[in-house]
């Protein structure tokens, strides 16, 4: 298990560094070949930033990906992380949790368990 993430301004790269665990940054071409979760942040009006769409466009990588976490702002109402349900309907996988810009410990604390509850499931 691993996390596999994107983000643009900080706020993903911050709630990944809390949650000490491995983890890779997305950038194109890359090939995942490891059960992991995937946090993003949420683009546009509820949008999955380009980058993550493309890289889900990848087989390998749709099939190793385990749960979905999205970063957005609160302020974008009913589009506040609407990426997560985006991923969530295109792949079946579970919304770990949606995330209001960098979180807080327990969104930490929630993101680890789900984490631990996926590594004992194997
Ligand atoms: C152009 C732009 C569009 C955004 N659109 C949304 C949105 O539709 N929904 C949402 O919840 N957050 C939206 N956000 C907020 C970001 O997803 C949020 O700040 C996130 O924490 C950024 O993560 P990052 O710092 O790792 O890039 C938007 C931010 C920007 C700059």
């Amino acid at each position: 298990m691993m996390i596999v993430y994107k983000s643009r301004t900080g706020n993903v790269a911050s709630i990944v560094s809390k949650l000490n665990l491995p983890n890779v940054e997305i950038r194109e071409g890359l090939i995942v070949d490891n059960p992991y979760f995937l946090i993003t942040y949420t683009d546009g009006l509820g949008d999955v930033p380009k980058v993550v769409e493309d890289f889900l466009k990848d087989e390998t990588n749709q099939l190793n990906l385990k749960g979905v976490i999205a970063s957005g702002n609160v302020n974008f109402g009913l589009y506040f992380c609407k990426a997560a349900d985006l991923i969530c309907e295109n792949t079946g996988v579970p919304i770990i949790r949606k995330i209001d810009l960098r979180g807080t410990k327990e969104d930490i604390e929630t993101i680890k368990k789900q984490y631990n509850l996926e590594v004992m499931s194997k």
